[in-house]
């Protein structure tokens, strides 16, 4: 059984997730406007991820006896001046994911709360990944500065990428 505090910090972190997804879905559709489709789609998988990271958290909540409460997720930025702001918001967004994931630690350490903290741990690692493929990209961006040919090039790497939820999880939610 979750603690009042912990069931509230968790379907908060839930809300969390769907407005990163809403996040991602606003710059895909601003990639799309600017005719880089392959950023567009990096950008849709990853809103699939963050639905599916949202879901992880309130199907977890309900397996516990506890039961999530869906507040109104925040209406996202629209407009950004260029790929590489994009991605500076992206990296600064899921090192706040992280804070947040790492805080719902601690209160699960001090609760002694063992199999919430055993459940945020795949989102440890997950967050880790996350700021590091972003922080990859990010890279690229700034080294390529203004080459149009060399954006199209990195478009064209990131139209392959494909949503694929991780089966080691499904069993856990
Ligand atoms: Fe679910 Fe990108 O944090």
């Amino acid at each position: 059984m979750l603690s009042d505090k912990m069931e509230k910090q968790l379907y908060e972190h839930t809300n969390a997730e769907f407005y990163s997804a809403y996040l991602y879905l606003s710059m895909a559709a601003y990639f799309d406007s600017v005719d880089l489709a392959g950023f567009a789609n990096w950008m849709k998988v990853q809103f699939q991820e963050e639905m599916f990271h949202g879901m992880r958290f309130f199907e977890y909540i309900g397996h516990r006896d506890g039961r999530a409460r869906l507040d109104a997720i925040q209406t996202p930025p629209v407009e950004w001046d260029s790929p590489i702001a994009v991605f500076e918001e992206t990296y600064k967004h899921e090192q706040a994911v992280s804070a947040r994931i790492h805080a719902l630690v601690s209160l699960a350490m001090q609760e002694n709360d063992f199999p919430t903290n055993n459940f945020l741990q795949w989102f440890v690692a997950e967050q880790t990944e996350e700021e590091s493929t972003v922080k990859a990209i990010l890279k690229k961006l700034r080294f390529v500065g203004d080459s149009k040919s060399a954006l199209l090039m990195i478009d064209q790497e990131l139209a392959g990428r494909v949503f694929t939820p991780p089966a080691s999880t499904a069993a856990i939610t």
